[in-house]
């Protein structure tokens, strides 16, 4: 591969001119104690750390910064630790998504404003990953990405605790009497146990896997726990990588292409990944210029297999999954359904990188012949109550309930069911579908991880513990249950879900891919004609820019300002 000249680098124009303005950066690079050759004829390598201390998952990224520090020295290169907003997903609110697109705008002006030659992005926890790569995607200089990694498997009286998933059930449990205060403190205490992300197939394992899929990482990356010694010398490698990167001139579009979104795209559905990928993968595509419709999701999930038998669809945790040969292993399974030839960051095809990998334990990742599931995790429904698109992890439902037609029971948003969802005179029974409205992009705000709405009281001490759920909301990809998510048009803008009254009938057929509203157009006319939109819910600040730009889940909620290609120009240096 071609190597740059000292000359073409961005930094040059900071460092290397001599005139008044490179002047006062390099005695004020000088001035933070580094020596002239510290730096001199280097590429300036950009760590762009979403560290902080309200963020669990990324503890470790303080001394992961300096292992990729160490890594860029050795290399020849110049780092310089940049912090970015750290979109804690436990802490957040309303929810991180709501400044996905922040940290998107933050990482690309980053890399606009400063002399970035590379960059290296630290990120894992949920949305720090697809918004990272956002940004870099639009700034297009080489980058390289260090995930997180999951944290180890929670642990409590013997019980293998998985995060988030066995928070619900064991609160489902709380609620129905089955387990004590003292039983769920106890579980307080061992659910999370080491830095890292969730170590289910949350949406930060979702994520982590399908970017490595996509080429951003070194291979097999994304499947070492936190904790690890690996992991430590992954961002050390990373470091040294992105240096080479930075002279190679190797970018995001040389590597982010349509072809590698669709070995992203085959990765979620063999791992019966988070819905929140569709929402990501889609905004991160629409950062290049590539088109993802949501028909794309659907025809590759049928063509693939589900192998990766992780919770909260399958049994295990992350930290198994790495055990039992990790990413590479699991893609080494699906070679046919993948475009081998896909560049990756580190210089070499995906097909090079998975060449070694095997598979250690088929009760972990399952072989092809032997699938856990015929299709992917995830299907997109459409019908006359979700014209633009609604997303189902099917294989996180109750097979029971795969095919159901209820009566509504409607709520019109997450006050009102926090109000009334365990009255005991309300009017629901286990066949009712239970809709939640004003809780999308827009409604939300920020299309909060909500969808997993609450099985009412009454009849979680029946026994019931799952059934239809219908909302413009998301959902953690650490849930579960038959629940159907990412309503397009949302209700809050006018959508059919903003029409749906207690009583009404609807059918979810998820083999037919149909979500449909027994109710006449005749009769949505006139609701609709009757309708008033929800008052603004912002008049200033990052919300009301928020809620100028968003665009709906089946665009991939990103600004519409941030979307495509169009040039932006390179600061004067002046
Ligand atoms: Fe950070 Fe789940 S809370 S990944």
């Amino acid at each position: 591969m071609a190597r740059k000249d000292y000359k073409d680098l961005r930094s040059y124009r900071w460092y290397g001119v001599k005139d008044l303005r490179a002047f006062g950066h390099r005695s004020r690079t000088l001035q933070m104690g580094y020596a002239r050759q510290d730096y001199a004829g280097k590429p300036v390598i950009a760590i762009i750390n979403t560290w902080s201390d309200i963020n669990p998952c990324h503890t470790h990224f303080r001394e992961r910064a300096e292992e990729v520090k160490r890594g860029i020295w050795q290399a020849g290169g110049f780092p310089v630790e940049m912090p970015a907003i750290s979109l804690s997903e436990p802490f957040q609110k309303p929810t991180t998504m709501m400044y996905r697109n922040l940290l998107a705008l933050e990482t690309e002006e980053l890399l606009r404003s400063y002399p970035c030659d590379a960059a290296v992005l630290m990120g894992g926890c949920d949305k720090t990953t697809p918004a990272l790569l956002m940004g870099a995607a639009s700034m297009d200089i080489p980058c390289i990405f260090v995930p997180a990694g999951t944290m180890l498997r929670g642990n409590w009286r013997g019980n293998t605790l998985g995060s988030g998933s066995d928070s619900w059930k064991y609160w489902a449990e709380l609620r129905a009497g089955n387990i004590t205060e003292s039983d769920w403190e106890e579980i307080e205490e061992g659910i999370a146990r080491s830095p890292g992300t969730c170590m289910t197939m949350g949406t930060a394992a979702t994520m982590m896997t399908a970017v490595e899929a996509l080429g951003l990482t070194l291979p097999g990356a994304a499947s070492i726990p936190a904790p690890d010694s690996n992991h430590a010398r992954m961002a050390s490698l990373s470091g040294r990588r992105a240096v080479e990167m930075a002279w190679e001139d190797l970018k995001p579009t040389d590597v982010m292409t349509e072809q590698a979104f669709e070995n992203a795209i085959t990765t979620v559905m063999s791992m019966g990944g988070s819905t929140n990928s569709i929402v990501h993968l889609v905004a991160m595509a629409g950062r290049l210029g590539v088109k993802l419709p949501l028909e794309r999701f659907d025809e590759i999930s049928k063509r693939t297999p589900w192998l990766a038998n992780i919770r909260p669809s399958g049994k295990y945790l992350m930290e198994d999954f790495y055990y039992a040969g990790g990413l590479q292993g699991l893609l080494c399974e699906l070679k046919d359904l993948l475009h081998l030839d896909a560049v990756t960051v580190n210089g070499k095809t995906l097909g090079d990188n998975i060449a070694s990998g095997g598979i250690y334990d088929e009760d972990v990742i399952a072989r092809r012949a032997k699938p856990l599931g015929e299709q992917g995790g995830l299907v997109v429904l459409r019908g006359n109550l979700a014209p633009d698109g609604a997303v189902i992890k099917q294989t996180a439902c109750d097979p029971s309930l795969v095919q159901h037609t209820g009566p509504a029971v409607v709520f019109n948003d997450y006050n009102d069911m926090a109000a009334r969802i365990d009255d005991e005179d309300l009017d629901v029974t286990k066949d009712s579908v239970i809709v939640l409205r004003n809780a999308g992009p827009q409604g939300g705000p920020g299309m909060p991880e909500w969808g997993m709405l609450p099985i009412p009281k009454k009849l979680l001490k029946e026994g019931v513990r799952d059934m239809v759920r219908i909302s413009d909301a998301r959902m953690s990809g650490t849930s579960y249950g038959t629940c159907v998510l990412h309503v397009a048009p949302e209700s809050f803008v006018g959508g059919p879900l903003a029409l749906v009254r207690s009583g009404d009938m609807i059918e979810l057929d998820v083999e037919g891919r149909k979500l449909h509203l027994d109710v006449s157009d005749e009769e949505l006319a006139n609701r609709k004609a009757a309708w008033t939109p929800p008052a603004r819910k912002f008049e200033r600040g990052f919300g009301a820019m928020f809620a100028a730009h968003i665009t709906q889940a089946d665009k991939g909620c990103d600004f519409d300002i941030l979307e495509g290609t169009a040039a932006t120009p390179e600061p004067e240096i002046h």
